[in-house]
């Protein structure tokens, strides 16, 4: 298997050494960092940020790329499970259902005598594993991200009525200070984050309502 990682060959390059210098052997030279191969699939950990889409000329086209780009995030488990669908079967197929099992209520915040607070708290609490801000709650029914498609979720964030009646600053401006969205990349108990940072995302929604906000198409969704 080619090693692709750089971090990973550096790595053994290290325990190379290290067994090297203990045999009282001279250590092995640096082996050159191997380029990225062109094709290779992209760490779900990394966001690409708004400056590297500065390339593309054309706004409507740079700014669809941006939304795509954000897109990773809010299709990450961390963002769906809040922002699920009522549609059971595809949200099981996820392995998404909430465990214990809960519901949502009138208001997405649970029912009276089981409220989303009842359990979860201001922070996380790591060794019960529940995690934690204040008000958590359920994005309402008509923010549904689970397995829809980014022009989808785009065309949605988009439209006063399915988002909360924001505007496209308001959205951007979600995007940068929500105490929910920021969960997302301190979500405690070895959850694995959102890909890069809450700044970067908050850049890229900006950078796209800067250019137009234009929506990739709107592909059926799985
Ligand atoms: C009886 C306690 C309890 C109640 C009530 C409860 N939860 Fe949870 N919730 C948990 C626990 C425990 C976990 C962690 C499960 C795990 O990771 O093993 C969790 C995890 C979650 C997660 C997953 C976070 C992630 O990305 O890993 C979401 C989202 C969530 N709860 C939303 C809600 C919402 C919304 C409500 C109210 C409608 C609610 N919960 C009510 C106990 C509860
Ligand atoms: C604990 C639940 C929870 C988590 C986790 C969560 N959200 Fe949300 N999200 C909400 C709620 C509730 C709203 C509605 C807020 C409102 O209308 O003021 C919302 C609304 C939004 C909106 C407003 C626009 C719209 O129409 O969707 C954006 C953008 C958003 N969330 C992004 C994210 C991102 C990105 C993540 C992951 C990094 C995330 N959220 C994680 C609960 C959550």
């Amino acid at each position: 298997m080619p090693l692709r990682s750089p971090s990973l060959s550096r790595l053994l390059a290290l325990a190379l050494a290290s067994l090297a210098i203990s045999c009282g052997a001279p250590p092995p030279p640096e082996a050159p960092p191997a380029p990225p191969a062109p094709s290779a699939p992209r760490p779900p950990s990394e966001l690409r940020d708004a400056a590297s889409f500065t390339s593309i000329a054309e706004p409507s086209e740079r700014s669809r790329a941006l939304f795509l780009e954000a897109s990773r995030v809010m299709l990450h488990a961390r963002c769906v499970n809040c922002h699920p669908t009522d549609d059971i079967p595809r949200q099981r197929e996820a392995h998404e259902l909430h465990n214990p099992p809960v519901l949502r209520g009138d208001d997405d915040k649970g029912i009276p005598g089981l409220r989303c607070i009842s359990c979860h708290q201001e922070t996380n609490l790591e060794l019960a594993r529940v995690p934690g801000t204040p008000d958590w709650h359920l994005a309402p029914k008509s923010m549904p991200w689970l397995g829809k498609a980014p022009g989808t979720i785009c065309n949605q964030i988009k439209d006063p009525k399915r988002n909360g009646g924001k505007t496209l600053a308001q959205i951007v401006d979600h995007a940068a200070h929500d105490k929910l969205v920021a969960w997302g990349w301190a979500p405690g108990s070895g959850r694995e984050p959102a890909p890069g940072n809450q700044e970067r995302f908050a850049g890229l929604m900006a950078a796209w309502v800067e250019t137009g906000a234009a929506c990739p198409p709107e592909e059926a969704s799985r």
